[in-house]
């Protein structure tokens, strides 16, 4: 009997369970066992693994999170590191990997795949921002849950004539405040791939309130730079242990500067884990249902090195290597229906 070893890394997000359940049940039915590893390529390099059955994915679909735990270990950082994974491997008679993960574990899991393990991509992040697929498990969540609070918003705004700042996430592109914000109804979208000075969205928004508006949604992504809002930079050592940014509020820093600049009452809402939490949407468990059977699928026809993908109606594969190292900016068509329908100038 072959064996299947599975991992989710980076950030969690609504829709991991329901693959991992897949790959499990589908796999069964094939003759294929499975293999938990825990918390990511860390769990490769402990040998942290635990058996999965068709019980003992029971009830997941529903659950937002990751059964096996997550980690950002990056395992290409020490070259020891690689070789435990390959004992790890060895071990536990480990014939192909299923890596759930975004940009860098994804980016990892193509290094790992050329250095001859057996090994298949599934695209997950809430921002959307993996190339060649047109959605990954957990955007479609993040958005809804963007999308409600944003009505929440819109009433107490409303009421109390203000200016309301919300901050989502997006790290380098801005896929959740594009599509929540249109969603949403927001009056502005701040996103990372669309440059913007703060005369221009002072402009905009004196247009509308001058026109009758009363009060105002702005929707900004957080990984727009800081320095297009005020005139700051990110020190250095404010950086996770991958080198990210952590965020420190791009929001908060719009807020105030709206306020002094338009004499507008302000307030910011940071949405934050919030949109990575709870049970995933109807889309994201069957999206993540029909990755997880085409993974499947493609360690059974031996199709490896590769990475299910969503392209329109249907699941395709993509090299791993043409989607590593690669963000996937927002649909300029989809920026020019927002602009469209915000108002402004
Ligand atoms: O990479 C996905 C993401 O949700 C980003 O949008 C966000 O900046 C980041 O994860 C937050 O990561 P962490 O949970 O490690 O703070």
């Amino acid at each position: 009997m072959k064996t299947i070893g599975i991992l989710t890394g980076g950030g969690d997000c609504p829709g991991l369970n329901g693959a991992i359940r897949a790959v499990v049940r589908s796999g069964s039915q094939q003759g294929y066992r499975a293999i938990g590893i825990r918390n990511g390529w860390q769990g490769l390099i402990d040998g942290d693994i635990e058996d999965l059955t068709d019980s003992s994915v029971y009830g997941i679909i529903s659950r937002g999170g990751t059964i096996l735990g997550t980690s950002r270990t990056d395992p290409l950082k020490n070259p020891a590191h690689f070789r435990k994974i390959q004992d790890t491997l060895e071990k536990y008679a480990i014939d192909a990997l299923v890596v759930l993960g975004g940009n860098g574990t994804l980016s990892a899991a193509h290094e790992v795949a050329t250095s001859g393990v057996p090994l298949i991509g599934i695209p997950k992040t809430i921002d959307n921002d993996i190339p060649e697929t047109d959605m990954s498990i957990g955007f479609d969540t993040a958005v809804s849950i963007v999308t409600d609070a944003i009505d929440r918003l819109y009433t107490t705004a409303e009421s109390h004539h203000r200016i309301m700042v919300v901050q989502v996430m997006g790290r380098e592109a801005g896929w959740i405040a594009l599509t929540a914000g249109i969603a949403g109804g927001a009056d502005e979208i701040l996103i990372p791939e669309v440059h913007f000075t703060m005369d221009d969205v002072c402009q905009d928004l004196k247009v509308q309130f001058a026109s009758g508006k009363k009060f105002s949604i702005v929707v900004i992504a957080e990984g727009t730079p800081l320095e297009t809002v005020c005139d700051i930079s990110v020190p250095e050592c404010n950086r996770d242990e991958c080198g990210h940014e952590k965020f420190v509020g791009v929001g908060n820093l719009l807020g105030s500067e709206l306020e002094r600049r338009l004499g507008i009452e302000t307030r910011v809402t940071n949405l934050g884990h919030v949109q990575r939490g709870g049970s995933p949407t109807s889309f994201d468990r069957v999206l993540a249902t029909r990755f997880g059977v085409a993974a499947v699928e493609q360690i059974r026809t031996g199709n490896f090195g590769t990475m299910v993908a969503l392209q329109g109606a249907h699941v395709v594969t993509v090299p791993l290597s043409s989607i590593a190292y690669r963000v996937k900016p927002v649909e300029p068509d989809l920026y020019a229906v927002a602009k469209k329908t915000m108002g402004g100038s």
